[in-house]
């Protein structure tokens, strides 16, 4: 047993989530009333009376099993409902019991109010981040806060991460250049088309559109392709 000091409880407004951390895993610091602490709760705390007001103290596992917000941003909804800001998850304050998805709790660690202030077990914590490595590099752009799981719904949130982070130095100041996405032997009459990558040198250039009545029959998608390919040129 380690006792490690995580916050002084004269600073912990009721029901709003403070944070800590310990080693490299944050934890949510909840003052709850008295009147949050139900007779039917069903982990009830031993720390009453060091508060000295009836309110208890919990310490959670600070971050959403969803997508990993931190829950000292969260909210607690109607005395002892945790709701995560960012999707909506809801926990049971007193307990870190997801009420909607069974298994995708926050940890309870042990915590206690002792000489003003709440402490917990660092061994217990840390032994526990054995088996859940957090994986946040705090001095990285984006440290806390970082996202590594995108949901299919969701297909381009590392392309989103990785412009935050690295803006365009990757693919260039004009940034991603893709194609229409329309089959050439499906494009209609009239459609322009690049023989060339885009113009990324500085040189300058210009473009020719020539209506071609006859392009439209041409006798195969790749020859159409050809004839427009051949009507773009640069200077
Ligand atoms: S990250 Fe908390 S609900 Fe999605």
């Amino acid at each position: 047993m380690r006792a490690t000091k995580v916050a002084d409880w004269d600073d912990l407004e009721p029901l709003r989530p403070a944070h800590a951390r310990v080693s490299n895993v944050d934890l949510a610091v909840i003052r709850l009333p008295r009147s949050s602490v139900s007779a039917d709760d069903p982990t009830p705390a031993t720390d009453a009376e060091a508060t000295g007001s009836g309110d208890e103290v919990r310490v959670l596992f600070g971050r959403c099993q969803h997508r990993g917000a931190l829950m000292s941003d969260a909210t607690v909804e109607d005395g002892d409902r945790l709701v995560c800001g960012v999707h909506g998850s809801v926990y049971d304050a007193r307990s870190g019991v997801n009420l909607y998805y069974e298994g995708e709790d926050l940890e309870r660690f042990e915590a206690w109010v002792e000489d003003g202030g709440v402490w917990v077990d660092e061994d217990e914590i840390r032994a526990w981040e054995r088996d859940h490595p957090q994986n946040f590099d705090r001095s990285a752009y984006q440290g806390s806060y970082a996202d590594f799981e995108g949901t299919p719904e969701e297909p381009f949130n590392d392309r989103i991460h990785q412009l935050a982070e690295e803006g365009l130095t990757r693919v260039g100041h004009h940034g991603e250049v893709a194609a229409m996405g329309v089959p050439r032997d499906e494009l209609p009459p009239g459609t322009t088309s690049r023989s060339s990558p885009p113009n990324s040198t500085g040189l300058p250039c210009s473009t020719t559109i020539r209506w071609a009545p006859a392009w439209w029959s041409a006798p195969t998608p790749a020859a159409r392709w050809s004839w427009t390919s051949r009507s773009w040129s640069r200077t």
